[in-house]
């Protein structure tokens, strides 16, 4: 495992290059390179080229090539490691009974109000140890993996008191230290309002601004703050009351926005600047657009949509105002119990009328943004980190074509393959 690697011959390298979130039509560039090559040494990205022009830097190099390992990708398209901007993966029990009463007909926000929803994840994640959530949360990573994720956003939220939030964060912060995917951390406290603070937002607020975000920042348990910012949840002005205070103490913000009723999450994220908004089901046009204006990724979450049975957000008018949008998949206990990647490019292609290559951008270099990582990854450019997958077909437009299953056939972390298909998966070193 020391990070040195090259590859040779794809049959299309997909570098989605670039160091910033690519805006609207932006979007559609791939910038592939064919027959193309990469070699990464010590986990960096070193060069990237056509295969003949890598082989000719090579010999010219003096490079030890017996200190490489080298993957022949002939009839593979290579492509930068899937970046999953948004995910809840930590968390303890599970809301499969939930699910069949929105089978029956029972809303999200219903069963939400009536104390199940997020609540039973919040006492479920309360009971059990760090180690618990620990073991879970490998297993997580290692399918996340297998989808060629390779760095991962994960959030607290189901504590909402301080031990509880802690503890997620302490495992996710673990689990970044021993797992081959990186993960960055989010302090989500403001998901939903515990039991005893009912009708007691405001208060609720206060107690994490006072009791629970100094020691957050203090230990760098978390990089960003965000809010479900949504009706009978936390207002809009609650929301900037909370992000405003996060951002004075060194969080980076984002926010659940808009996600269930049009409140206005998005006009908020673009008048903070916020790095990122996310759902965005029922935003407006003109929030959309301030957000475009704002450079504010709009993070988009199909598989939720899907799972609530709720409308998709309107991709299509999302990017055509100009709008740098991310995909993820929001996994989490409830509203949307999955981590796949290929559920998130069936849908976004075939429901939201985005296409293939905004769709690759969407979970590359926009969601590397959305993680304000678009400079170290989320692109196949000389000095990021080797992040790659390999897929068992030629190109990348096969991934929405063989709809629904994995296309991805190697993974490639940091110039070491650690995932690989033909080798029956986790390749442990
Ligand atoms: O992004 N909407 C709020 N939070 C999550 C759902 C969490 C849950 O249901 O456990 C979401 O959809
Ligand atoms: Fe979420």
């Amino acid at each position: 495992m020391n990070g040195n690697l090259i590859i040779k011959n794809a049959s299309e390298l997909v570098t989605c290059s670039g160091f910033a979130a690519k805006k609207g039509q932006e979007m559609s560039q791939l910038h592939i390179i064919p027959d193309g090559a990469v070699v990464v040494q010590e986990g960096v990205i070193k060069a990237v080229g056509t295969t003949q022009e890598i082989e000719i830097a090579l010999a010219k190099s003096g490079f030890d090539l017996a200190e490489f390992d080298t993957i022949d990708a002939r009839n593979k398209a290579v492509l930068p490691g899937f970046v999953d901007s948004h995910t809840h993966f930590i968390f303890g029990g599970y809301r499969a009974e939930e699910f069949s009463w929105r089978l029956r007909g029972d809303s999200y926000m219903d069963i939400m109000q009536r104390g199940g929803g997020i609540v039973n994840t919040v006492q479920a994640t309360r009971a059990a140890s760090a180690n618990e959530l620990l073991q879970a949360g490998i297993k997580r990573l290692d399918s996340m993996l297998a989808f060629g994720v390779t760095t991962v956003e994960g959030k607290s939220g189901y504590g909402l008191d301080k031990n509880t939030e802690i503890k997620q964060l302490e495992v996710i912060n673990h689990l970044d230290g021993i797992h081959y995917i990186d993960i960055v951390p989010t302090f989500l406290g403001a998901h939903a309002v515990p039991e005893d603070y009912k009708g007691r937002q405001d208060e609720f607020l206060d107690y994490l601004i006072e009791a629970v975000m100094p020691e957050v920042i203090e230990r760098k348990l978390a990089e960003y703050c965000d809010v479900f910012c949504e009706q009978n949840v936390f207002s809009v002005s609650q929301s900037k009351r909370l992000l405003t205070k996060a951002r004075e103490m060194g969080f980076k913000i984002k926010l659940h926005a808009d996600e269930i009723v049009q409140l206005g999450g998005a006009e908020l994220a673009a008048e903070l600047n916020a790095t990122s908004a996310d759902h965005l089901l029922q935003a407006s046009d003109e929030g959309i657009r301030k957000m475009a204006r704002a450079d504010v990724v709009a993070t988009l979450l199909p598989a939720t949509a899907f799972s609530l049975k709720e409308p998709y957000a309107r991709g299509r008018f999302i990017i055509d105002s100009g709008c740098a949008a991310a995909l993820a998949t929001d996994f989490n206990p409830g509203s949307c119990f999955s981590e796949s990647i290929p559920l998130i490019f069936a849908l976004a292609t075939l429901y939201m009328d985005i296409t293939t290559e905004e769709a690759v951008s969407a979970l590359t270099i926009n969601s590397a943004a959305a993680l304000d990582r678009a400079e170290t990854i989320g692109s196949i450019d000389v000095a990021k980190q080797g992040d790659l997958v390999v897929l068992e077909y030629p190109s990348y437009k096969f991934i929405p074509y063989h709809v629904g299953v994995n296309t991805v056939e190697k993974v490639i972390k940091k110039g070491n393959l650690v995932f690989d298909k033909e080798k029956g998966g986790m390749t442990y070193c």
